[in-house]
């Protein structure tokens, strides 16, 4: 959570700084600020609750000149959103200005010893004690030297940290460091910056270098990046990146919305997913570094994740199980850190993450690899700390998802952890070439069966009217479904503050039905499959109770027609383990509209951040 960027060369920094916060405002945007140095020294900034936006019209008053920059948008952990726990922070002496992502652990007692030693504090975070501590480094042992104070401030910092700190006394230099919250950094002809992930980034390079765990780099106004380790050695070659994501990839493009946007290029993500994975050997996959006689070999998998790619690995699960016939387990991330567990010689691990940076699972899969696993991540962002740290990373190509709701991450995490699936039945002989063909031309028919749905979403707009005034709702599914209603529920909550409770359908009876009553609004995904009839009589008793259901069924099915007061129709695929991939479009819309209907903010619902870095 909570995004940074720092420039320095030889343009005005705000302007890229401020376009810079509005790319990473999705990791954060309770509060947002920049400090400037100008050439002369002097040190000024802005920062205010609120959005990114509020903060550009606040700059627009305050003639930012400098061409030495930081700023941040915040996700709030320590102290509330309100203009004085914003960043920047700074020193006493307010020549020192730092941006911060991550927690400060031990925050409490360096708090109270740097009172002891006469520090004034402005603010209620935890980030703040590292501007004092850079300002007793600075005026102590680092005597001047910007990147010595970070790195002796550092010293004394326990937690996790992305910080880029100036100075006014060096206003052609530009500091940052990280420790387990992510940071890149570019050289360009016009200067050097850094920032949180790849994406301010691609409008200026499409080159960018990752630093390391306690890594401090130092930029120069000249563009110059120079980078030490954490004793003091230069790092010659840090680990660069490609960014192949054009600019615009990252901006609405004529849409109102990201979502919009987002939920639209999925049947484009998959095409691109699927490309080329087909071989004469079965499912392409050079991402994974186990031999195949290894893959033979697995006898456990483990998919660990969070939020919305754990429904993913849930589905996995299933077909994993139905096609390779290897046990798996899918376990929550957070819940997983803190469990016993037992692995084999031959356990796998899968983690599956959009972001690459979700604390938990980053967490787990450093665990699992401490316990001999082989780690195989399915992640969207390039370069991320989990595609980085795993034995092998397939990256799933949807491009930057920017709202915060999941979408086309969701359906192409899917559609991977299904070439996997293929790529494991093969292995274990479960399979023969020519049904593997099968199978992928199966999901080469997603793309289509998706635009088709896309072509629908009226369906969806009208349906999002029956939730009209209602405060709670009902999500039902069988089988791979339940987790299709899971996913339905948990989109309709995030973006629109509705509760929405998910059970597998045949659950109801034992608990949930009892919040059912006349005008309840229950959504059941009910397609032409093996449960269909099971699913069709939990619908009668929903009905049975006044609810108003909202089916997701199989083209041409009357009998769903006549029962619902509003279906949303899927075209029949050709697997129905497909069907929660083309079925999410319509849960996405869905509560997209029935958000847009109540005046949200559909990219940036409250509370959330797209990158969850704290545990
Ligand atoms: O980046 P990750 O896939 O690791 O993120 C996991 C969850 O935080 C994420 O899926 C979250 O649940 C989404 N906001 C759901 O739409």
């Amino acid at each position: 959570m909570c995004g940074i960027v720092g420039y320095v060369g030889s343009k005005q920094a705000a302007p890229w700084l401020l376009e810079g916060l509005q790319t990473l405002e999705y990791r954060g945007y309770d509060s947002a600020g920049v400090s400037v140095v100008s050439p002369s020294g002097n040190l000024h900034g802005v920062k205010c609750a609120g959005r990114v936006a509020h903060l550009v019209e606040r700059a627009k008053v305050a003639n930012l000149n400098g061409t030495c920059g930081i700023g941040h948008t915040r996700w709030a952990t320590h102290g509330a959103p309100t203009d004085r726990n914003a960043h920047p922070h700074y020193d006493c002496s307010g020549r020192i200005a730092v941006v911060h992502n991550g927690i400060i652990e031990n925050y409490q007692v360096l708090k109270r010893q740097l009172m002891l030693d006469g520090h004034a504090f402005a603010s209620d975070t935890d980030s703040e004690v590292i501007a004092h501590l850079i300002e007793e480094a600075w005026n102590g042992p680092a005597k001047g030297d910007l990147a010595s104070a970070v790195r002796n401030a550092c010293d004394r910092l326990e937690g996790s940290w992305a910080l880029a700190v100036v100075c006014a006394d060096v206003p052609g230099e530009l500091v940052v460091t990280r420790c387990g919250s992510p940071l890149v950094v570019a050289s360009t002809d016009d200067g050097a910056y850094a920032a949180s992930d790849v994406m301010p980034l691609a409008s200026v390079t499409s080159h960018v270098l990752q630093l390391e765990d306690f890594d401090i780099a130092t930029l120069g106004s000249d563009g110059s990046i120079s980078i030490i380790d954490r004793d003091g050695r230069t790092v010659d070659h840090p680990t660069a990146i490609d960014i192949d994501w054009d600019a615009s990839a990252a901006k609405l493009g004529g849409y109102s919305d990201f979502m919009a946007k987002e939920i639209s290029e999925q049947p484009e993500a998959i095409e691109r997913l699927l490309a080329g994975r087909l071989g004469e050997h079965g499912i392409e996959m050079d991402e994974l570094t186990l031999t195949r006689a290894e893959l033979a070999a697995v006898d456990r998998v483990f998919i660990i994740a969070c939020g919305t790619s754990y429904h993913v690995g849930l589905i996995a699960k299933t077909v994993i199980e139905k096609w390779a016939r290897i046990p798996v387990s899918c376990e929550y991330a957070s819940e997983f850190n803190y469990s016993d567990v037992l692995v084999t010689n031959h356990t796998m691990c899968v983690i599956i993450t959009q972001s690459g940076e979700t604390a938990d699972t980053l967490t787990a899969a450093r665990r699992m690899r401490g316990m001999g696993c082989n780690v195989f991540a399915i992640t969207n962002v390039l370069g991320s700390t989990a595609a980085r740290e795993a034995d092998g990373a397939l990256y799933i190509q949807a491009g930057p998802e920017v709202a915060v709701a999941s979408t086309k991450a969701y359906t192409a995490q899917m559609v991977a952890a299904f070439l996997l699936a293929l790529r494991l039945a093969l292995a274990h002989e479960r399979m023969s070439i020519e049904e593997v063909q099968r199978h992928y031309e199966d999901l080469c028919q997603v793309p289509g069966l998706m635009r088709q749905v896309l072509k629908r979403r009226w369906q969806d707009k009208q349906a999002a009217r029956l939730f009209n005034g209602k405060t709670s709702a009902l999500f039902l599914g069988r089988n791979v479904n339940s987790t299709s209603a899971y996913e339905g529920a948990l989109k309709l909550k995030e973006i629109s503050y509705l509760h929405a409770e998910a059970y597998p359908a045949g659950e109801m009876k034992h608990g949930p039905i009892a919040l059912l009553e006349p005008g309840f609004p229950v959504v059941a995904i009910v397609p032409a499959d093996h449960v269909h009839d099971k699913t069709v009589s939990n619908i009668q008793e929903c009905l049975a109770r006044g609810a108003v259901v909202v089916g997701v069924a199989t083209d041409g099915d009357e009998r769903v027609a006549k029962m619902c007061q509003a279906v949303l129709w899927v075209p029949p695929c050709p697997d129905e383990l497909i069907v929660p991939v083309v079925a999410a479009l319509h849960l996405q819309l869905l509560a997209r509209y029935v958000a847009r209907d109540r005046g949200y903010d559909v990219d940036k619902p409250r509370n959330l951040a797209k990158s969850v870095t704290v545990e």
